[in-house]
């Protein structure tokens, strides 16, 4: 049965809230801080949000769950972020096409593993054209069932590929304690 995110927000049943920003997102912000429009699907409380525009991005977090909105929106601004209670895979119209990068953080993970094409179409859509997926992949969440769902190399290829080139890819140096050796991070450019 698909996951109730909302029913999770009201009953505080959210593990994956580490109450700060992806430690590897933090490492890549200090190296390559992105510039322009950025999206982060399924945004939760935002911390990866408030992380993103402090150093500058102007980013949209976008979130299903209502309550996962409105406490995002009650953090204090770190620069140019805005909250959108929205469906990923109903974008609104004025978000196609308009942003230049997207962070990937346990939205992929969270969705219906036969909902993953969509998703892949939703992060297509959103990009510009040679815009930037920046994504770490929760490849085993060491869960026998999920959220959060696994997923592997050859798959992650097969999905993106047709879309996007990696650009570069790596074993996150730092995560959240316990995830240690179960992510994977990309860089992904959308094709034009
Ligand atoms: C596992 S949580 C991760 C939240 C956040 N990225 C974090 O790490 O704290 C997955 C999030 O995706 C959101 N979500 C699930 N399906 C979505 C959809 N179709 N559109 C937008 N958000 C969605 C959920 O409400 C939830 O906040």
């Amino acid at each position: 049965m698909p996951t109730d995110w909302q029913q999770r927000y009201e009953t505080a049943d959210t593990p994956w809230d580490k109450g700060a920003p992806h430690p590897a997102l933090v490492d890549f912000l200090q190296a390559q801080p992105p510039r322009g429009k950025i999206l982060v699907p399924g945004c939760g409380l935002g911390h990866d949000v408030r992380a993103l525009a402090r150093v500058g991005g102007e980013v949209t977090g976008l979130d299903i769950a209502p309550g996962a909105i409105a406490r995002a929106e009650a953090f204090a601004k770190t620069g140019g972020e805005n909250y959108l209670c929205a469906d990923l895979f109903d974008l609104p119209p004025d978000l196609r096409a308009s942003f230049d990068w997207v962070w990937e953080h346990t939205c992929f993970c969270a969705i219906e593993v036969e909902r993953r094409a969509d998703y892949v179409r939703a992060v297509v859509t959103a990009l510009k054209p040679g815009a930037h997926l920046l994504a770490v992949f929760y490849l085993d969440p060491g869960v026998e069932e999920g959220p959060p769902f696994g997923v592997s190399i050859t798959e992650l290829d097969a999905l993106f590929s047709p879309h996007f080139e990696v650009v570069k890819e790596w074993t996150p140096q730092r995560t959240y304690a316990g995830r240690e050796g179960r992510e994977q991070m990309r860089l992904l450019r959308r094709r034009d």
